[in-house]
């Protein structure tokens, strides 16, 4: 069925107005704009005056109106514009990763009640069109990882690191652009990269975890001593959203992570993002497109629309595997930990040690931790700690929960004599 598209925008900044435009460049798609909704009255906006309106039921209640597309900031309003739009039996498309992570069973089953469609590429990786690849491609139980660059904000002010600008003037730069939230913590401190792995999760894996569950470790502790030991063993720092499949867990986290020329997403730089997915059989395939910005997220907003001609709706085909898996932090993982002060890197409690430095002004150590002990620092705030992931394979650890049993049984034979 190729059905008439007539939509209700809410919202026209910089993904909604791009929307506007590239619907109006791309004659591929017969769909049209009807009503804007906006907020702000007094704003000055490149569209005559009656295009918009400031009253949402305008949209809710207007019959002809099949698709409601949800493009503002406030996810607790957009929650309620979302879920009056099922009620109302439209159709909705969202790019809003932070109310689609914190209530997605919850809309999945009302859009279900009211038979319509939830779709919501741009929500994760900007561009790059992964959740419908993980549910069309990767329709069966084969994946056993996917991981990526899914922030563009935090790649761009990583990546003007590499050329000696400081943290505040890439930031800066990043929100001029239109990459960065209009709360910029949410980018930096992980928050938005969390959000995506959380529907990442549910495509890829059939889970819902809800985002509390997931540790996000954002890159505002990133120092130039940081930049210098990635430089210096030829790495580059990175934000990684990682999930992966061990038997019948699956561990997920967000943090920065050093990556070595042989990773994929070593030359994805910018606002680019980068999605990995490996699978039992097509071994690993690396997705590239930029993953913020007005056009490339407004043309993952256009491809929704545009597949809501002919219904599609995700399937949701990995739930059936989901409840055969269970979320897990429990893991080791081989970190870097630097301070100027020693003493707040043996707070940590490392099971193995590889290597330690220390100068009048900074130290750092590199070994393993369990992943699940990390949490109770709130390394966000810990301006005094960078934590960066090392490129080992995180492990389950047997093996050294082992070694740190016998050296504290060592530790205490010694003290006893
Ligand atoms: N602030 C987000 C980013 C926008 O930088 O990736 C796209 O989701």
């Amino acid at each position: 069925m190729n059905k008439k598209l007539t939509i209700g925008l809410v919202g026209f900044g910089c993904v909604g107005s791009g929307l506007y435009e590239v619907l109006n460049k791309s004659k591929l798609i017969d769909a049209q704009i009807k009503t804007i909704v906006v907020k702000d009255k007094n704003k000055k906006r490149p569209l005559p005056e009656d295009h918009f309106s400031y009253d949402v039921s305008d949209i809710l209640k207007d019959e002809e109106i099949n698709v409601v597309v949800e493009l503002i900031n406030d996810s607790d309003a957009a929650y309620e514009i979302v879920r009056s739009a099922f009620n109302a039996g439209k159709a909705v498309v969202s790019a809003n990763k932070k109310l689609i992570a914190e209530h997605l069973d919850e809309l999945l089953n009302l859009a279900k009640e009211n038979e319509v469609s939830f779709l919501y590429e741009g929500a994760v990786a900007g561009s790059i069109p992964v959740l419908r690849n993980l549910e069309e491609y990767y329709n069966n139980d084969s994946l056993t990882s996917i991981e990526g660059i899914t922030n563009g904000t935090t790649n761009y002010i990583l990546t003007r690191s590499n050329h000696g600008v400081d943290y505040s003037t890439a930031l800066k730069e990043a929100q001029e652009l239109g990459f960065a939230e209009i709360d910029p913590t949410l980018d930096v401190d992980g928050y938005d990269s969390k959000y995506k792995l959380v529907l990442l999760l549910k495509h890829a894996f059939g889970l819902s975890v809800p985002p509390e569950e997931v540790v996000n470790i954002g890159i505002r502790n990133v120092t130039k001593h940081e930049v210098a030991y990635a430089r210096e063993k030829g790495y580059r720092i990175k934000l990684l959203s990682r999930a992966e499949k061990v038997k019948d867990r699956v561990v997920g986290f967000v943090a920065p992570q050093f990556v070595s020329r042989e990773h994929s997403a070593f030359e994805v730089n910018n606002e680019f993002n980068a999605v990995i997915v490996e699978a039992l059989f097509s071994d690993k395939q690396l997705f590239i497109g930029k993953g913020a910005g007005s056009y490339p997220t407004a043309s993952a907003v256009l491809s929704d629309v545009s597949a809501l001609k002919f219904d599609y709706a995700y399937e949701y085909r990995k739930s059936e595997e989901g409840k055969t898996l269970t979320f897990t932090k429990d893991f080791f993982v081989k970190i870097y930990l630097g301070s100027p002060f020693i003493e707040a890197i043996n707070e940590i409690p490392f099971y193995q040690i590889d290597e330690v430095y220390q100068s009048e002004d900074y130290a750092y150590q590199t070994g393993w931790v369990r992943f699940s002990e990390l949490e109770q620092f709130n390394f966000n705030q810990r301006k005094e700690l960078s934590l960066i992931v090392l490129p080992e394979p995180i492990t389950s650890g047997e093996q050294l929960i082992k070694k740190s049993k016998e050296r504290k049984f060592a530790l205490l034979e010694t003290s006893i004599v």
